[in-house]
């Protein structure tokens, strides 16, 4: 008997029939058959973070797994988000990406993938998190390189910035802000 399944699964929108082993992993399907390189192999165990991806099993409810650890079957019909498509959609990079660089997070980036997956998840369902939320989010997560506090920092300012951008400052503060500003330079 062959120890092979067929099943479909959407990844990153794109949908596609695959033919695998059936305990093959999620992780391997995703590099080694669609080429899918986003998700990272690391320690292939659960205990690193780096293949983490976003996905719908088929219960519609999404969520950020190790796929590494998930039988690939399981997830026929289901959905895959990787790091391809957290992305903009012309490939720019996300605001979690670009806070990322701008603190410093970011060096041999073989983790990296998994913690802005992570990272992206928790900032879409709690907007303004404690740095205890986002040691709480990011705890499956390992980093051989740049330590913890960028990386945190890296989602503080993400958020940060995304909130500012939702709730811009109000103008009448802006204005006192300009005034004030034209105020020192004609004192100079
Ligand atoms: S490669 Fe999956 S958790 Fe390490
Ligand atoms: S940047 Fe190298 S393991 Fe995190």
């Amino acid at each position: 008997m062959s120890d092979e399944v067929q099943f479909s699964l959407t990844v990153d929108g794109t949908s596609h029939e695959v033919t695998a082993g059936w305990s093959e992993s999620l992780l391997t399907v995703l590099r080694d058959r669609l080429g899918v390189r986003g998700p990272k192999t690391g320690c292939a165990h659960g205990r690193c973070g780096a293949c983490a991806v976003r996905a719908d099993l088929g219960d519609g409810d999404a969520h950020v797994l190790c796929a590494c650890l998930v039988p690939a079957a399981t997830a026929a019909g289901g959905s895959v988000q990787t790091i391809a498509s957290i992305n903009g959609p012309d490939g720019e990079l996300s605001d979690v990406q670009e806070a990322f660089l701008a603190e410093g997070a970011v060096q041999c980036g073989i983790c990296t993938a998994g913690f802005v997956t992570a990272a992206t998840e928790l900032l879409e369902t709690n907007p303004d998190p404690t740095r205890t939320d986002i040691e709480d989010a990011l705890y499956g997560n390992l980093c051989r390189c740049t330590g913890y506090g960028r990386i945190v920092a890296a989602v503080e300012t993400a958020a940060r910035t995304r909130r500012e951008q939702e709730d811009p400052v109000p103008l009448s503060t802006r204005t006192r802000a300009a005034s004030l500003w034209t105020g020192l330079e004609e004192v100079r």
